[in-house]
């Protein structure tokens, strides 16, 4: 493979941190960009040429951009859940960051951007969805993705600019963010167990997902870069094994080794009951393979979370809307 200049936003976080190795072990030169809003500095590797910034500041993009190959765009704040009433500050972040961020690359030349969407455009669709579905999103995040997937379909015609969408579906692992009271369940239920507290489930828990581990889904969206048959494709990234939230709490308390028992509470406004993805064209175009059970996973990813040990939960971005918003939110109970 030819050695590339690539930027990779939202690096200090947890899967561009983890994509950061992998580019840089891969031999590319690495720019990050993040403003550590929902990342950590102890992520960023130190041979990553890393700027600290807010990609809603232009100044920041069409600085990162220069002399750029291939951009991977993972900045965001993706708190999915929490998006239904905060909407307004985190379509704010991901939508004007993408914005800016698409300005610059067009303007700098830039051939080719890689852009992580979400499994969130497909709402309530039939599972496995399929990446021929209709953008059809039940919450603001998703909605702001289904927007910048669209922008970028029609800047990528308008001028000389290649895309990949990638749909990652419940990435989870090691450096992920497990302080945030909103997102994501696996880190959250491990945190809520390190602090010897049950894990909170939201509606009957037979709500079903397939979790992705992290160091599987890496590889197949670096591969997005550079991969010709990815040339402006949607492709959906992430496990085919398909558990409940039920199934996944009881794995996770197994693993920690806790007798805790988790507790239901009130189900969440605008919470798709089953979503999980067809893997067929990662697998063909990406050659994405699951070689973690979710078991083998969450035992991986606990192991670090031992290390890193429990973690005060954080309210980074308050609820701008309390109303009908869960009351273990409003009461900050997390
Ligand atoms: N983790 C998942 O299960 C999952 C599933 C589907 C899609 N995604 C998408 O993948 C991407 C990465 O998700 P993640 O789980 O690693 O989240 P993350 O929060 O760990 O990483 C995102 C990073 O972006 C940074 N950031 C946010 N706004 C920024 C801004 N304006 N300027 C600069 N940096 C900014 C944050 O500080 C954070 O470090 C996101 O786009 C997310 O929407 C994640």
């Amino acid at each position: 493979m030819i050695m590339a200049k690539v930027l990779v936003t939202g690096s200090a976080g947890f899967m561009g941190s983890w994509l950061q190795d992998e580019l840089l072990a891969q031999g590319h030169e690495v720019v990050g960009v993040d403003n550590f809003l929902g990342g950590y500095e102890r992520n960023v590797n130190p041979d990553c040429d890393f700027r600290k910034g807010d990609l809603r500041d232009s100044k920041v993009c069409e600085e990162a951009v220069k002399g750029v190959d291939v951009i991977y765009h993972l900045a965001a704040y993706a708190a999915e859940g929490q998006s239904v009433f905060s909407f307004d500050m985190i379509n704010d972040i991901n939508i004007g960051s993408s914005n800016r961020l698409l300005t610059a690359a067009i303007n700098e030349g830039v051939p080719k951007l890689v852009f992580t969407s979400s499994m969130a455009v497909y709402g309530e669709a039939k599972p496995p969805m399929d990446e021929t579905l209709p953008k059809k999103p039940v919450d603001p995040y998703g909605w702001g993705k289904a927007y910048f997937e669209g922008v970028l379909e029609s800047c990528s015609n308008a001028f000389d600019l290649d895309f990949t969408i990638i749909r990652p579906h419940n990435v989870y692992g090691p450096r992920q963010n497990i302080a945030d009271f909103s997102r994501n369940v696996v880190g959250i239920f491990m945190n809520r167990i390190m602090n010897n507290k049950a894990p909170y489930i939201y509606g009957d828990g037979e709500q079903t997902r397939a979790f992705s581990y992290v160091e599987d889904a890496i590889p197949a969206i670096a591969r997005a870069g550079f991969e010709k048959r990815a040339r402006n494709q949607i492709i959906n990234v992430g496990s085919d094994e398909v558990v409940t939230v039920n199934q996944l709490a009881e794995i996770v308390l197994q693993v920690m080794g806790s007798n805790l028992k988790p507790v239901h509470v009130e189900e969440r406004p605008n919470e798709v009951k089953h979503a999980w993805c067809t893997t067929k064209k990662a697998e063909d175009i990406l050659t994405y393979k699951t070689n973690h059970s979710l078991r083998e996973g969450v035992e991986k990813m606990a192991e670090w979370a031992k290390e890193v040990g429990p973690q005060e939960v954080k309210y980074n971005l308050p609820l701008q809307i309390t109303k009908n918003a869960p009351k273990v939110w409003v009461e900050r109970l997390l």
